[in-house]
């Protein structure tokens, strides 16, 4: 695996954060904008964010709230992993300072999460994958059939083994943008819904505020946090704009009985289906991925693989009444890695681009990005993901690669 850079939670980072602090406009209500303001408004910053819809409605509440550094590193994923782990460490915390913060529960659970080998050819890819994780230092166990059994006795009788992942939690992503909302209001933080930014301001190369309407809110720092439409925003050049765009995904949720739950671990298919039950009962059905723009529909075929994929893991889903469908729209970079930290417009910081672990990376963003607003600094752990790796790059002969 390749070392975690140090990434100290703000508030325990020895950092001097006395003196007049910025203020700062955040475009975009989700986990990420959310934990950044609350960070900022903590350390006493006046902070302003803006969303075009309710605070936490939009990838953040489409999101399974998986917790999962180690069952999504795949071979050629890897560059992502130290970030990944540093911020699955600092989950626990984070979660209980939310909680105290907001006074609302999160509801992180910690049993783990198991990719299930259905048959002797999945066990057979399963097992590769388990070679290729543990060679790179990941916390991941083999488990038998007859262990994965014991542990869910409502997966397919079949069952031929399972990765076991036990460091791969999950949060309740709707629950968790509320208690951050929350938090972020305590702290003093504001928080405008339903307040589209139609552009940033930007004077002599250096962002001065957005612009809401016809009316000019001035800031020191503005954040663009706006996932999969953070691309879209009025008045940046080309060189300061993130290339992100809209992944889809479909779910889908059913009703389990919370005193007799199907399942008690994440659970993924070799199909890349996951089921992430809930402590109230709902189990969550997803994801399809699929480039279709901002095309909002359900459709028939994302239906169907959802529902076929849970069903050969866990036959009695069937009888499951479902409770709902939903699409949402991961904010998808160019190299699937997140987009942090400045850019060629001086005040302007970029916290975007966050894919499939947006929830997963949100204690991580949320400070490093205070911390480079407060002082200056870039965190070493966010270091590498910078607007800058997407630089035309001049070769030996000065052509522009
Ligand atoms: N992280 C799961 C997904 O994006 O579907």
């Amino acid at each position: 695996m390749g070392t975690v850079p140090s990434s100290l939670p703000l508030s325990e980072s020895g950092l001097k954060l006395s003196g007049p602090k910025p203020s700062v406009a955040i475009i975009g209500a989700g986990a990420i904008g959310l934990s950044i303001a609350w960070r900022l408004a903590q350390a006493g910053c006046r902070v302003d964010v803006f969303d075009r819809g309710e605070a936490g409605r939009g990838a953040t509440h489409a999101a399974g709230g998986m917790l999962a550094a180690c069952v999504e590193t795949e071979p050629g994923e890897d560059a992502l992993l130290p970030l990944t782990r540093a911020s699955q460490a600092l989950w626990p915390d984070f979660a209980r300072a939310v909680e105290e913060a907001s006074g609302l529960p999160v509801d992180l659970r910690t049993e783990g999460t198991m990719i299930v080998a259905l048959n002797a050819d999945d066990a057979a890819r399963l097992r590769f994958l388990h070679d290729f994780q543990s060679g790179l230092g990941l916390p991941v166990e083999w488990l038998t059939g007859g262990a994965v059994r014991k542990r869910e006795p409502y997966l397919q009788p079949g069952v031929a083994g399972a990765l076991f992942c036990p460091e791969d939690h999950q949060v309740d992503n709707r629950k968790l943008a509320l208690a951050l909302r929350a938090a972020v209001m305590r702290a003093g933080g504001r928080i405008h819904e339903r307040t589209e930014v139609s552009g940033i301001e930007t004077r002599g190369g250096r962002a001065t505020g957005v612009r809401v309407g016809e009316e000019l809110v001035q800031a020191d720092q503005v954040v663009l946090a706006a996932g999969a439409w953070s691309g879209r925003i009025d008045g940046l050049p080309a060189a300061a704009r993130p290339p992100v765009r809209p992944i889809k995904g479909q779910m889908l949720c059913v009703r389990m009985d919370p005193a007799l739950p199907l399942l008690r671990h994440t659970v993924w298919t070799q199909t890349g289906t996951y089921l992430i039950p809930r402590l109230d009962g709902r189990l969550l059905v997803g994801a399809t991925t699929e480039e279709r723009g901002f095309d909002d529909r359900m459709t028939a075929g994302g239906l169907f693989a959802l529902l076929e994929g849970a069903w050969r893991a866990l036959p009695g889903i069937a009888e499951l009444p479902v409770e709902e469908t939903w699409v949402g729209f991961r904010p998808g970079s160019r190299d699937d890695a997140p987009i942090l930290g400045s850019c060629a417009v001086e005040g302007l910081v970029l916290a975007t681009g966050h894919h499939r672990n947006g929830i997963l990376l949100t204690p991580v963003t949320a400070d490093g990005i205070a911390r480079l607003i407060l002082t200056g600094e870039t965190d070493p752990a966010i270091a590498p993901f910078g607007l800058d790796r997407f630089a035309p790059k001049k070769t030996a002969l000065g052509a522009l690669a």
